[in-house]
């Protein structure tokens, strides 16, 4: 059984096709014609959505200071809003028996009507829910300064009155959202004006609508505390004892909670389709109606929603331990620091530890996707689809990360390896065993979409060692639209110079769109080596790409603009080298 919350109502599901999206469960089974249908595929945003992850009620009672966030509908399977409250454009605005007049609006609907932001409307609650979400996170970041303020002696309303949302901050919310009618600059407009809306409110005393729920005393709440459905896994006769949270005719989806129920279930499911974010898979059932048989949906292990930083003399700083442990097993050797990500982290989950370990990487995530997709969209789903023009695989290239792979099955002896670690997972009731591979993930890419990974498998997490005081990371990509758009091409080249910082001492260069799937460029990293650091360096290395890649021509970029526009990227990281060693001796 799934169980949510839609516009404040509780929900519990158990009999339906798995394959339904978000979207054809608010039209189809609810009526909430409120979300329009445009793309059905991720790009235009007009089905776009709110919802909040609601918290175990073991540890709160109140969901006002868990964040929102906004996906796109039509691509989100239903089940994955198992545990969460999910918020359309209707619900936003109090209704009239609270505001006897009319329903009071959001600030973000009232400000779309004063600054005439829709014509036709089609977009519209696309681009309400992307404001509305903004205003709401931003109001809740302002609260919980003021309460931090307040205690440490300021007033709590000129905390509240300060830091405004920014044009880039509006322009960065509707990245993900398109209007053919109205033009940006009215809805831009509205963005600006809904905190001011919010403001005055604040002064007239009138009451704003509070979207969070209290869960002390409702349904889902209640289930919380209840027992776990899925009870224990009996491999040996192949049948499984463990409850699949959907379920018509044939059909089943899965929704493990920990990674030996994952293993369980891919013991007896080898051939199920692993669901994260969707934001791939998704298109398989609006795009290609692929009816998917068995699915088991990730989203609800936590261990692969977690990170951690391992120290060679010290345990993990934050994040799962159990993460950290796996890193520690293969790690005793290298006297490196690495950081970990489990496969389930999505792209906005990534976003603020990126930001301190890693800038140049993080600041890439602007030209990812957009807000919708980065919330919903994994690691791990990244890696997992093997897209030539994925944007992560070629930085972790750069970074020389490593993949670990799980290999599950009722008898798993088969993996070889110096990394490789065999484990039996047994209780009285099954005896499920699984194998771990850990391998450099320039291994990991066989040929085009083909890795890896086989029947049963599943990426764990991903291991990346920290950068050292003399290495240097540069990401370009090239892509027709700033924001939201799928690489022509890619760019990753970490330079690692010697210690008179005269000298290039070691170079990766990971590439996209170049191959028929993301790979180091030898040749041109064999170029640089020993090289001193000057332009002339970068030039020789970028002669050399030809022998490495030979890109086809497509929709996206001819092969010749793919071959020219790499080799002046690889000299402009090389002239951004220069001018940051500049920099650092200047300031030293
Ligand atoms: C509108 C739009 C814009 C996009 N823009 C970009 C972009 O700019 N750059 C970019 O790189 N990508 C982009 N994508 C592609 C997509 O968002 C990413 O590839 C995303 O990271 C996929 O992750 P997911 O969790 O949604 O994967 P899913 O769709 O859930 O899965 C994708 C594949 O990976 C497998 N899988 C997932 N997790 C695991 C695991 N742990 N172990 C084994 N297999 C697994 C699934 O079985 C499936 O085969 C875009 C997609 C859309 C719809
Ligand atoms: S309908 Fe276009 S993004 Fe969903
Ligand atoms: S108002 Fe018509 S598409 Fe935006």
């Amino acid at each position: 059984m799934i169980s949510f919350y839609l516009n404040g109502k509780y929900h519990e599901i158990s009999h339906l096709n798995p394959n339904t999206t978000v979207l054809e469960y608010l039209r189809l089974h609810e009526h909430h014609t409120d979300t329009k249908e445009g793309c059905g595929s991720g790009d235009c945003g007009a089905c776009t959505i709110m919802a909040q992850r609601l918290p175990n009620h073991a540890t709160s009672d109140s969901s006002d200071s868990i964040p929102f966030y906004t996906f796109n509908s039509c691509i989100a399977l239903l089940s994955l809003m198992d545990g969460h409250h999910l918020m359309t454009a209707s619900y936003l605005a109090d209704n009239p028996a609270h505001h006897p007049e009319r329903a009071l609006l959001h600030p973000a609907q009232q400000a779309m009507v004063d600054c005439h932001g829709s014509q036709c409307g089609f977009c519209t609650p696309g681009f309400v829910m992307s404001l509305a979400n903004l205003y709401e996170n931003h109001r809740m970041q302002q609260q919980k300064n003021a309460k931090q303020g307040s205690s440490n002696g300021q007033p709590a309303n000129e905390l509240l009155s300060n830091d405004e949302l920014s044009y880039d901050d509006i322009v960065a919310s509707i990245s993900g959202n398109l209007c053919r009618c109205t033009g940006y600059r009215p809805i831009i407009e509205a963005g600006l004006t809904m905190g001011k809306i919010g403001q005055q409110r604040d002064a007239d005393k009138t009451v704003a609508k509070d979207l969070t729920i209290s869960l002390a005393t409702d349904a889902m709440a209640s289930d919380s505390k209840s027992q776990p459905k899925t009870a224990s896994l009996d491999t040996s006769n192949k049948a499984s004892t463990i409850e699949p949270a959907l379920s018509e005719e044939s059909r089943q989806l899965f929704i493990p909670k920990t990674v030996d129920e994952l293993n369980q279930l891919l013991a007896v499911y080898p051939s199920a389709t692993i669901w994260a974010g969707g934001t791939d898979l998704g298109l398989s059932i609006t795009q290609h109606l692929v009816d998917h048989e068995v699915i088991i949906q990730l989203s609800a292990i936590d261990e692969l929603r977690t990170w951690s930083l391992f120290h060679s003399k010290s345990s993990s700083k934050a994040g799962s331990k159990s993460l950290s442990e796996l890193g520690n097993s293969t790690d005793n050797k290298a006297a490196v620091q690495e950081l970990t990500f489990g496969a389930g982290m999505t792209y906005q989950q990534m976003l603020p530890i990126l930001e301190q370990y890693y800038p140049a990487f993080a600041a890439l995530f602007a030209r990812t996707a957009s807000p919708q997709i980065r919330n919903m969209g994994t690691l791990g789903g990244n890696i997992a689809n093997a897209s030539p023009i994925g944007d992560l695989p070629p930085i972790l290239l750069a970074l020389e990360a490593r993949i670990h792979l799980r290999h599950c099955s009722p008898n798993n002896r088969d993996v070889g390896g110096e990394d490789a670690s065999a484990k039996d997972e047994s209780n009285e009731h099954n005896k499920t065993s699984y194998v771990d591979e850990i391998i450099p993930l320039s291994e990991f890419f066989l040929d085009y979409k083909k890795t890896k990974l086989r029947v049963g498998s599943y990426i764990f997490a991903i291991h990346m060692p920290l950068m050292q005081d003399n290495q240097h990371l540069f990401i370009h990509k090239i892509s027709k639209r700033y924001e939201d758009d799928i690489s022509a091409c890619l760019v990753a080249v970490r330079i690692d110079l010697s210690a008179d910082g005269m000298a290039i001492d070691h170079a990766k260069i990971g590439l996209g769109g170049m191959a028929a799937i993301p790979l180091l460029v030898k040749n041109c990293q064999q170029a640089l080596l020993g090289q001193p650091l000057e332009i002339a360096s970068f030039k020789k290395a970028a002669k050399a790409l030809p022998m490495d890649v030979s890109p086809l021509t497509d929709v996206r970029a001819s092969r010749e603009y793919r071959l020219h526009v790499v080799q002046r990227l690889l000299i402009k990281c090389g002239k951004q080298l220069i001018k940051e060693t500049q920099t650092e001796r200047e300031s030293s």
